[in-house]
């Protein structure tokens, strides 16, 4: 690896406390809901944790679906629909996706809703819980499942849990309101790096401009078009070094200082966050038919 380009080491300390922690927290549930921003789904799964999740049916989600490319997209749900009972993707954005949610809860769970009922058994509602990686959206789809699913926080339940908070959803379901967190990968510094491009990965930790540099001349490899479009540039040889890459940007956008050089702390950050929210185009960064 060139020494220049950014490498994320990130070694939490809570990683043995978060195992203990879901796997309390999994046995309270019949079914896990695991969030992954689509733009880099391999990136933003902790598998670390899968023997745990395999204890219960799964749906996965691909969110952020608006920022991904719709072709790329399509090509992960059908690779993913192998291991997963279920995968919907979601933009939570803009649209409510709850309904989608809680009928792949209900298909996945129909079987054993009836074994129960065949044996004479109590209907109990079905509990769900949410899962993923920081940024992947687990706060905005629990608001949004509880706003239009009529929800009603249930307070302390006895018989259900004694310290945890469930929020009641429409069809009889639960929905555990407090999301299994888990923590970023970064055994592999591609996956880390593809992390901090989206967002997942906590900024302190980073060079802005390295980030930048390193984001820019991903986009020059491999989506140069919508590079170019975006900021205006005439391709040439010069610009496949990120550096001056970063530089013409810069200057594209007037970000010049009183001297008059180029101002890279604010061109790195514009850099990343037009690239985040979506303004250089609809970019997945793991493609599935190269295989990553
Ligand atoms: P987390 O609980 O998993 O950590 O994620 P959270 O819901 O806080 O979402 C992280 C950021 O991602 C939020 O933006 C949220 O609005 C955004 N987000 C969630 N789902 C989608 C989606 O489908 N599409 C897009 N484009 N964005 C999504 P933020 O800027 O960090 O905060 P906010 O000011 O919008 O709340």
């Amino acid at each position: 690896m060139n020494e220049n380009t950014t490498t994320i080491n990130w070694f939490p300390g809570h990683m043995a406390k978060t195992k203990r922690m879901m796997e309390e927290q999994i046995k309270l549930v019949d079914l896990v809901v695991e969030l992954v921003d689509a733009r880099a789904p391999l990136s933003s799964k902790n598998d670390y944790l899968n023997e745990l999740w395999q204890r219960r049916p799964r749906i996965l989600l691909l969110n952020k679906q608006d920022l991904a490319d719709p072709k790329e997209t399509r090509a992960w749900e059908s690779y993913f629909k192998e291991s997963y009972g279920a995968v919907v993707s979601l933009d939570l954005v803009h649209g409510n996706n709850s309904q989608k949610i809680k009928d792949a809860a209900e298909g996945l769970l129909k079987e054993k809703q009836e074994a129960r009922r065949k044996k004479g058994m109590q209907e109990k509602p079905l509990r769900l819980m949410i899962t993923g990686i920081p940024n992947v959206g687990k706060s905005t789809l629990i608001n949004q499942m509880a706003k239009r699913g009529e929800a009603a926080k249930t307070g302390n339940k006895p018989g259900v849990t004694r310290d945890k908070q469930w929020i009641r959803l429409s069809g009889g379901m639960l929905l555990l309101d407090t999301p299994g967190i888990l923590w970023p990968r970064f055994d592999d510094q591609e996956a880390a790096r593809r992390l901090a491009f989206i967002g997942c990965i906590k900024e302190e930790i980073m060079d802005t401009y390295r980030l930048s540099r390193d984001l820019a001349d991903y986009l020059y490899q491999e989506e140069k078009d919508k590079l170019l479009s975006r900021y205006g540039l005439a391709d040439g040889a010069a610009l496949a070094d990120p550096d001056a890459l970063l530089l013409a940007i810069g200057k594209k956008r007037g970000h010049i200082m009183s001297g008059g050089s180029v101002d890279l702390e604010r061109t790195s950050r514009m850099l990343l966050d037009e690239f985040r929210s979506g303004k250089i185009g609809r970019i997945t960064l793991e493609k599935r038919e190269k295989g990553e």
